[in-house]
């Protein structure tokens, strides 16, 4: 322990007396299972929860040593369980936290505070930091970041909402040197380990990850029936990863606990399941969850906290329509791009251009996942924590204008152009005609650019035909790797896929 123990109050002492004579009764006063020594609470300004269980009507005592210390009024065991919302506490640690009753005392070791980020999703989410590229070095440089926090919630079921884990796959733990780090990092979730890591570089204070995640799971499992009735899916669905059975075992037991923001990996299974639902369900998810952690905290959550995702990466190469890029676009509610009027401070990786056709985990799970948690640092430091002039989208059409032979298109930004794949594709109308399934897709070459625009070629259309709509890279794997036609003027964004309709009759100018 730190010096810090001897400057506390005499309650302290009293506390530790009462353990030494009372060690084996009421061995039920503890925490809930996700809190454990190492983990990492949640900073000022909100404040952290902590809960546990403990002799009914006990009363509990809750102190917190450390660089500062807090004692905290005491609570009474109602039902089982007590429940303590402490005053905020600034970055740092290490602090030890006791909860006792007059005969029994529980206790939380080398605890730090920093910000909290709960990463949930399928299988790309679960992607564990091994199976990387260059997975050796990565591990090699985990135990220099002891302030970057690991737990993993296990694998559990419910057809109930639960109040607590069942499960815990990996407690808190330090990626310290050698084998016990390896331990803690290797089976952990590359994406939300990356995410966690590059995030600590930026912000040089502590940082919880919370990975709850499944591989194979659509997003119904991990929607309350709120969300799925909001969408018009809470219908039962049979078999074992039914509607909501991992947000009640995975997710609703994390509500009580104080977190900063969520990112998220996932769709690939809604790439033949309710796809065409997803634009509701996936948004109205997020609007869940942010209600449901604000109400669980006690209004220490923000009820609007961040929210990042990946956008779906690749899996089958030559693959013309597989629903893969139909998520893509209600991934951001068919906006195409994120935040956005119904995705408010959500922020988005785009991965189509990351495919890799050697995964030896199937191509449908890429290795690449340090330019996916990269990317995904910009969006959060750019929306999460406001930073100003951070680019974090990829180009997106500001103005579409279309004359008889060619569409102009020009950007929201300046932009890379790389005219060899031909990505664009234009839909070919009859003269009164929305595009629609009598329409025709036809390659939509680039002629020519300069720094915010792109000049499409509309020859391939027939001359009777008028362009009825536009979309950009509208299938599973529309480039190599790293070498689509459209990035930010740095290289670094792609562009992300679009689908944009005009209707005949409409303005040759299609304002977005
Ligand atoms: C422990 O405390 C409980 C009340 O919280 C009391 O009922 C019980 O008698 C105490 N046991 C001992 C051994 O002091
Ligand atoms: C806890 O219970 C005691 C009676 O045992 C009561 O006086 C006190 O008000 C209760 N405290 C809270 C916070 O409910
Ligand atoms: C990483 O995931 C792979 C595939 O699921 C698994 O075989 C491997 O054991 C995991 N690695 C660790 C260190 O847990
Ligand atoms: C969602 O997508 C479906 C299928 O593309 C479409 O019919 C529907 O209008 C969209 N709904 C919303 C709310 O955007
Ligand atoms: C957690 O929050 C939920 C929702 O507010 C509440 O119903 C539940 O009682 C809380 N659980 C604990 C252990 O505080
Ligand atoms: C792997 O390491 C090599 C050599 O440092 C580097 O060029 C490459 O970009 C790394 N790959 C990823 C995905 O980070
Ligand atoms: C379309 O773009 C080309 C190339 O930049 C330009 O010469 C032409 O004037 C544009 N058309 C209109 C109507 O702006
Ligand atoms: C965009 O490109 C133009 C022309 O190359 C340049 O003058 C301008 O500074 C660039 N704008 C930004 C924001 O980089």
């Amino acid at each position: 322990m730190t010096n810090s123990v001897f400057r506390v109050s005499s309650m302290y002492f009293v506390v530790v007396l009462s353990v030494s004579c009372s060690a084996s009764v009421y061995g039920i006063l503890r925490f809930a299972s996700y809190y454990g020594d190492h983990m990492v609470l949640q900073k000022s300004p909100e404040r952290a929860v902590l809960w546990g269980y403990g002799p009914e009507d006990a009363h509990v005592f809750l102190l917190l040593i450390g660089p500062t210390n807090q004692k905290a009024s005491p609570v009474n065991v109602t039902k089982g369980i007590w429940r303590v919302t402490i005053d905020p506490v600034e970055a740092g640690g290490p602090y030890t936290v006791i909860v006792a009753t007059e005969n029994s005392t529980a206790t939380l070791t080398d605890v730090l505070f920093g910000d909290v980020w709960l990463c949930g999703g399928q299988s790309n989410m679960y992607f564990n930091m091994s199976q990387i590229f260059n997975a050796s070095e990565e591990l090699a440089i985990a135990a220099k970041f002891p302030h970057v926090r690991t737990f993993m919630a296990g694998l559990i079921e419910s057809k109930t909402e639960l109040t607590d884990l069942t499960k815990v796959e990996l407690p808190w733990a330090v990626p310290t040197e050698g084998l016990s780090g390896q331990e803690s990092v290797a089976p952990f979730s590359a994406v939300c380990w990356l995410f966690g890591r590059y995030m600590y570089k930026y912000l040089n204070y502590p940082i919880g990850l919370v990975e709850s995640c499944w591989g194979g799971t659509p997003v119904e499992v991990w929607s309350s029936s709120r969300a799925l009735k909001h969408c018009g899916l809470e219908e039962p669905e049979d078999g074992p990863k039914g509607n909501s059975m991992l947000w009640n075992a995975m997710i609703h037991p994390l509500l009580n606990m104080t977190i900063k923001g969520a990112i998220w990996y996932q769709g690939e299974a809604n790439t033949y399941y309710h796809t065409d639902e997803y634009n509701c369900s996936f948004p109205a998810m997020i609007d869940d969850w942010r209600m449901a952690f604000h109400q669980g905290s006690g209004g220490q959550t923000a009820p609007d906290f961040p929210f990042g995702f990946v956008q779906l990466s690749t899996d089958r190469k030559g693959s013309a329509d597989d629903g893969f890029p139909d998520i893509r676009w209600h991934q951001t509610a068919d906006i195409g791009y994120v935040p956005n009027g119904r995705m408010k401070r959500t922020f988005m990786a785009v991965a189509l251009d990351l495919p890799d056709e050697t995964s030896p985990y199937s191509t449908i799970h890429p290795r690449d996942k340090q330019d996916v948690a990269y990317r995904l640092t910009l969006g959060a430091r750019a929306v999460a924590y406001y930073e100003k002039h951070v680019p974090f989208l990829g180009p997106f059409p500001q103005q579409i204008l279309s004359a008889a032979t060619y569409v102009n298109i020009t950007y929201d930004q300046n932009v890379s152009v790389t005219p060899s794949k031909v990505i664009f594709e234009i839909c070919c109308s009859g003269t009164q005609d929305p595009c629609g399934p009598t329409s025709k897709w036809v390659q939509a070459p680039i002629v020519q650019w300069g720094p915010t625009t792109v000049q499409l070629s509309a020859q391939l259309c027939p001359v009777t035909d008028v362009v009825a709509a536009l979309r950009y890279a509208w299938r599973d794997w529309p480039c190599d790797f790293k070498a689509c036609p459209i990035y930010s003027a740095s290289g670094i964004l792609p562009a992300p896929p679009f689908l944009i309709n005009h209707y005949p009759g409409e303005d040759n100018i299609w304002i977005n």
